[in-house]
């Protein structure tokens, strides 16, 4: 280590350094969760209850990250996940994260609420790239999107689930966050307090939702949940998953399950892959953390489709956890967002190397020259949550305290 770092060197440095760039309003959007972030803080703290066991000496001499997912290889186990509005983080802020991922070897999964439309991205940078597709209220916008996606060349579709009705996002609610941008004059300071972002957005002018408007009026737009609540469908089914897997040919995701009989569901419908996932605590508050039901999932459905994981993943460490308790793969939302907002292509860029360091040390610390060696020997777990059916409340004989105990 003779060079002195350039920026930040971990994720919760580029959180830093994107609160400094962003105006208020959008680093909240962002960094947000829904109602009272429960969640939110919840996928953290699951993943840093879980500890690393390490094994030496093992020859770690000859290490790799590199898999194979649905055929073709990634230099690691990590995605970048379907974000909307990142070009509010750095203008055409989709086609960096595209570029990025596929400078890094990674697939980049485009959301529905991109920034840019499917062509630029598709045209952006050699990587790998997925759609990640809403069933909105008119179905013929859903079809024409995954048409579009097949002509122009996206290898997978995520089908997101989690989302019958946007989240109650209380900080963007405070913040009167709406679509297209209403600057009041308190939002006005706050721009002058970060002119960097101010003239970026000046010069490429606001963001819009590309995809989204080439299909729906959204010039009155309101608020984001607003916006999305006019457009998503409540109705949507199983029978609507199956629609679209007899016309989708290709690798077919279902994005935002925490159920694992829905995962069952999935295998037996012949989907390609799941992503469990609380949305980032953006979604249902009080959500369990995405890590803590995954073991749920990989008993269920294990082996016979690809089980991706989200929500709260800041490290190669935080990775290496979601392997050993046997996902496929990771998935990453805010940690390259938060790289986005500080510096464009070059910090995700950077940020995925990070990310790749870190997951290079465990491996060579936990004894796993590949991602194949990694596995659940290689953790502790916290005590489990009791199952609500073992605590046994005994009515009598009355006690003078109440007692509750869990049955052996
Ligand atoms: C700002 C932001 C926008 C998002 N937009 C979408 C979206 O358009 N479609 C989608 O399926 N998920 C969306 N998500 C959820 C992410 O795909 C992912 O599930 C979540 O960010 C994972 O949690 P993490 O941010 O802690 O990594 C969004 C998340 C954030 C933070």
């Amino acid at each position: 280590m003779s060079e002195r770092p350039q920026g930040p060197a971990s994720i919760a440095e580029f959180r830093i350094a994107a609160q400094r760039a962003l105006p208020k309003m959008i680093f909240d959007f962002f960094d947000g969760g829904g109602g009272m972030e429960l969640t939110l803080s919840e996928n953290r703290a699951a993943l840093d209850r879980i500890r690393l066991v390490g094994s030496a000496p093992v020859d770690v001499g000859n290490r790799s990250a590199a898999i194979t997912l649905f055929g073709k290889p990634m230099a690691m186990p990590v995605i970048i996940g379907p974000t909307g509005l990142a070009g509010a983080a750095w203008p055409w802020g989709d086609l960096a994260l595209a570029r990025a991922a596929g400078r890094a070897g990674i697939p980049f999964v485009m959301s529905s609420a991109a920034t840019a439309t499917m062509a630029a991205v598709g045209a952006a940078g050699e990587g790998r790239k997925w759609f990640q597709l809403y069933l909105f209220r008119d179905r013929k916008v859903s079809l024409r999107l995954l048409e579009r996606a097949e002509a122009l060349g996206f290898e997978a579709i995520e089908i997101t689930v989690d989302n019958a009705v946007p989240g109650r996002r209380l900080r963007d609610a405070r913040n009167g966050f709406s679509l297209p941008f209403r600057w009041t004059p308190k939002k006005l300071l706050s721009l002058a307090s970060h002119p960097g972002w101010a003239l970026r957005m000046a010069r490429a002018g606001a963001p819009r939702l590309e995809v989204m408007a080439a299909e729906f009026d959204l010039r009155s737009a309101g608020t984001i949940a607003e916006v999305m609540e006019q457009q998503l469908d409540p109705t949507v089914s199983w029978d609507d998953i199956a629609f679209i897997r007899d016309r989708w040919k290709g690798p077919l995701i279902l994005k935002g399950l925490l159920d694992p009989a829905q995962g069952a569901r999935a295998a037996e419908l012949g989907l390609d892959g799941i992503v469990v996932s609380n949305h980032g605590g953006r979604q249902l508050d009080g959500a369990v953390a995405s890590i803590d039901i995954l073991p749920e999932f990989v008993a269920a459905v294990g082996g016979r489709l690809a089980i991706l994981v989200d929500s709260g993943f800041r490290s190669g460490t935080d990775v290496v956890k979601a392997l050993a308790l046997g996902a496929t793969a990771v998935q990453i939302g805010r940690a390259t967002l938060y790289a986005l907002a500080s510096g464009g292509e070059e910090a995700v860029f950077r940020a995925l190397g990070i990310i790749a360091g870190e997951l290079d040390v465990a491996q060579a610390m936990m004894g796993s020259p590949t991602i194949a060696d990694i596995g659940p020997a290689r953790l502790r777990l916290p005590p489990p949550l009791v199952q609500a059916e073992r605590v046994v409340v005994p009515r009598e004989p009355a006690l003078s305290r109440p007692q509750a105990f869990v049955a052996a």
